[in-house]
């Protein structure tokens, strides 16, 4: 019987991980620091450096990141930002939760991205924003939605949520527009031990503001010049994400040669099993997400073989409940609609054996060999 591949294995990420979270549990302890203090700062310097940006601000989760920024850029009740219609649910409640209106527009079925043709075609004279997102390993076409924002007088904020450490023509994805985010979700490249987000720009007064925000609006303590939220991010988590940041370009190679073995092996197969694009060359993997005409038979064959895969995402952002007051139905976006009927996430986590993604590869072969 041959072992199961587990789709997350989160288990097997943390296992040296365990003395590393201790350590900084009694050392925070010991510090008598629990949150916003010279860890986070130092993280904030770490991230800064990394992608090259001129102010990070550490927050509590990439969702609060992108409500930060929002809300510090005073986007607000009458605005619209046009976000993509297929994508993880915080490029949209984001803009609703600072009472904007989010503007879906359709995505490519290439990029799994906000198109720039047809976020064009969403713009209304209550537009205040491009909100495009980067998903799984595919990057959004940044130069043309910079275009498109930067003749339309728009701002461009980037959900980079899933793509610390990845470029876009060379350029950090989160550094393309205004201001970009990175989560630090468990299972997200650089994954802490919960939950966590930064918000990256050049933009002094947007740092400002999100400093103020994240923090009850404080600009001095009790303070409130601004209505603000409790988005803060703790010592133990920022602790524990600069002893994995030194480990990250590890890890984002060996997700990286996974993604590239995957690529070699499917994407030769379609037009039953769709791989994504080779995409460019400095791109971020988070997970490796197929298409498939027949997803859920293929998912099952795969669970017949042992292999667990997951289906992100599996209902378009303008099909949710949440979003029902927007007014749209079926048929309104055809390739978000598509790949919520399409999608399948691969198993891809950096201590998975090369070997046992040629495993997952010779089982989608077979189902397409199958089906042709
Ligand atoms: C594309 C994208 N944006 C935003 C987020 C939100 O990040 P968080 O879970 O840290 O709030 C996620 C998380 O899954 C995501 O995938």
């Amino acid at each position: 019987m041959t072992a199961t591949v587990p789709f997350a294995a989160f288990d097997r990420r943390f296992a040296d991980w365990g003395d590393a979270l201790v350590e900084c549990v009694a050392e925070v302890a010991a510090a008598d620091e629990f949150i916003l203090k010279s860890r986070v700062v130092a993280l904030e310097s770490a991230i800064a450096a990394k992608v090259g940006a001129r102010h990070a601000v550490a927050c509590a989760n990439g969702t609060g990141a992108l409500t930060l920024i929002l809300s510090g850029l005073g986007i607000g009740p009458g605005d619209e930002v046009v976000t993509p219609a297929f994508s993880f649910v915080s490029s949209a409640s984001a803009v609703a939760l600072v009472g904007a209106r989010p503007a879906f527009a359709d995505v490519s079925l290439d990029t799994m991205a906000l198109e720039p043709e047809a976020a064009r075609r969403a713009l209304t004279a209550r537009t205040a924003a491009l909100l495009p997102a980067h998903l799984f390993c595919h990057t959004a076409p940044m130069a043309a939605l910079r275009d498109l924002a930067g003749r339309e007088g728009l701002r461009l904020v980037e959900d980079s949520a899933v793509t610390l450490g990845g470029t876009v023509d060379g350029l950090p994805t989160g550094r393309w527009g205004t201001a970009g985010v990175y989560s630090f979700f468990p299972a997200k490249p650089l994954g802490g031990c919960g939950d966590a987000g930064m918000v990256v720009t050049d933009d002094d007064a947007l740092a400002t503001a999100c400093r103020a925000l994240r923090n009850h609006g404080q600009t001095v303590r009790f303070r409130h010049d601004l209505l603000g939220f409790n988005c803060r991010m703790d010592e133990v988590t920022a602790a524990f994400l600069l002893r994995r940041l030194a480990d990250f370009d590890r890890q984002a190679a060996a997700r990286r040669a996974l993604a590239d073995r995957y690529g070699s092996r499917l994407r030769a197969l379609g037009p039953a099993v769709v791989a994504p694009p080779a995409g460019p060359s400095g791109r971020a993997v988070y997970t490796y997400v197929i298409r498939a005409a027949e997803r859920d038979a293929l998912r099952a064959y795969l669970a017949r073989r042992g292999i667990e895969t997951a289906v992100t995402y599996p209902r378009p952002l303008h099909l949710q409940p949440a979003f029902g007051h927007l007014g749209h139905g079926p048929g309104d976006f055809p390739n978000a609609e598509r790949l919520a009927r399409e999608c399948l996430a691969l198993p891809l986590y950096p201590e998975l054996p090369l070997e046992t993604a040629d495993r997952v590869a010779d089982a989608v072969e077979d189902f397409a060999a199958a089906g042709a």
